[in-house]
């Protein structure tokens, strides 16, 4: 997760001024990328700009959003970069599964929690381009087909989704009944970072950023295949790599669907869902920019009806804040509930100090987001 940074820089201002898109070649594309350049896009209605590895290492250590575009820049239709897509309006029936939904709380386990939480800090860092960060996604492949090997009947599937660099996303789906599309997407991401080295050398336990969505995505995930839910429409689980870098795991995703035509009638993104600042109240924080307004006020109406603590409206995450932002970019409902307001988030992510001990981590905060999943999938998937 990144957060928002609202400064224009003077050359972003300055094209954005002129409304002139020169537009990017092949040729350059090539050339400067080979160069070890990436492209890097900072803002809605702007032209990406290349940047060095040291540019970059700036915009995270400031905590500024954005997407690296340099595999998905297509000289051809630069708009489809520069800006994002008009979403088709979406409806959603307010909650109507109330006793099936609640059933389903009951076989939740913070225990299982704590354990995949576990696993996953354990690696030496879950980095995009390290063995360590490979290794988790195989270790999140292994884990849901161990969930799927014990209720076969579920017809559940999960598969690696390979990248142009060493770790892989992960997508597991529970098959609808009837037609498969439009599917229900629970994503999140399932790399980490090193503010303050961003190579694959340094150490991320990444324990609230984001193992926190990545184990509520797997409890999600274990409840819905061991009670043997049977949706209507087919939900996806989505665990992306290399987020970190500038969200590319979920561009490639969100691109692929797109261009293969798959429908998708919702997205939910989860990326830090375990931390209440100490003296603020504990709330889930929905975050109202580049989302699809209706789908997050759906997500509010779960939270009334199924969770023990309220919603509130967030400060603004910003442009390539989350995973989320790949889906809406490419046309696709999206909505992402947070840990708390954005201003009150945890302040030692991205550090070696992003660890379950932290003041503030609380594994009762994270299961409402499980229960919010739970009831997402169920709501949606079911109708
Ligand atoms: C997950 O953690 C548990 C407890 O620390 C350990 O026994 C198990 O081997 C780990 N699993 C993997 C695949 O690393
Ligand atoms: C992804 O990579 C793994 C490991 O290299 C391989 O087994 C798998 O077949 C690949 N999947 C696809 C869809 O290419
Ligand atoms: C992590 O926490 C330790 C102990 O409080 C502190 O000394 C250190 O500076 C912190 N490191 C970072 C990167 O936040
Ligand atoms: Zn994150």
């Amino acid at each position: 997760m990144k957060v928002f940074n609202s400064l224009l820089t003077l050359t972003t201002l300055s094209v954005l001024i002129s409304g002139c898109l020169a537009g990017i070649t092949e040729a350059e594309l090539r050339q400067k990328s080979a160069n070890g350049l990436r492209l890097i896009s900072l803002q809605e209605g702007v032209e990406p700009e290349w940047k060095t590895f040291d540019e970059v290492s700036e915009l995270i250590k400031e905590d500024t959003g954005f997407f690296d575009v340099t595999e998905f820049y297509d000289p051809s239709n630069p708009a489809a970069i520069i800006n994002s897509r008009r979403i088709i309006p979406a409806t959603y029936d307010a909650p109507s599964r109330i006793s099936e939904v609640k059933a389903l709380f009951d076989a939740i386990s913070v225990e299982n929690m704590q354990q995949y939480s576990s696993n996953l800090t354990s690696f030496f860092n879950r980095h995009y381009q390290s063995p360590t960060g490979a290794a988790a996604s195989v270790w999140i492949r292994d884990t849901v087909q161990d969930f799927i090997n014990a209720y076969p009947e579920s017809g559940a599937t999960v598969s690696l989704f390979n990248n142009t660099y060493v770790q892989s996303s992960i997508i597991a789906n529970i098959p609808g009944t009837s037609p498969y599309e439009p599917i229900i997407v629970l994503g999140g991401h399932m790399d980490s970072i090193n503010r303050g080295d961003r190579t694959a050398a340094a150490p991320s336990p990444g324990a609230d950023d984001d193992g926190s969505g990545t184990g509520n995505l797997l409890e999600i995930f274990r409840v819905l295949v061991s009670t043997r839910f049977k949706p209507t429409r087919t939900v996806e689980f989505h665990w992306y790599a290399a987020e970190e870098a500038g969200l590319l795991g979920s561009q490639a995703v969100a691109r692929k669907y797109r261009t293969d035509g798959v429908q998708v009638k919702a997205m939910l993104q989860l990326d830090m869902t375990a931390y209440t600042k100490p003296g603020t109240e504990e709330v889930v924080g929905l975050i109202p920019d580049f989302v699809d307004s209706s789908l997050t006020d759906f997500v509010g109406s779960l939270v009334d009806e199924y969770l023990n603590i309220p919603w509130i409206t967030s400060n603004p995450c910003g442009y390539g804040c989350s995973d989320h932002a790949s889906w809406f970019r490419e046309g696709y409902p999206s909505a992402f509930p947070f840990e708390s307001a954005l201003r009150d988030s945890n302040p030692f992510i991205h550090t070696v100090n992003d660890t379950v001990d932290l003041e503030g981590f609380s594994w009762s905060h994270s299961v409402e987001f499980t229960k919010l999943g739970v009831a997402f999938a169920v709501e949606l998937g079911a109708a």
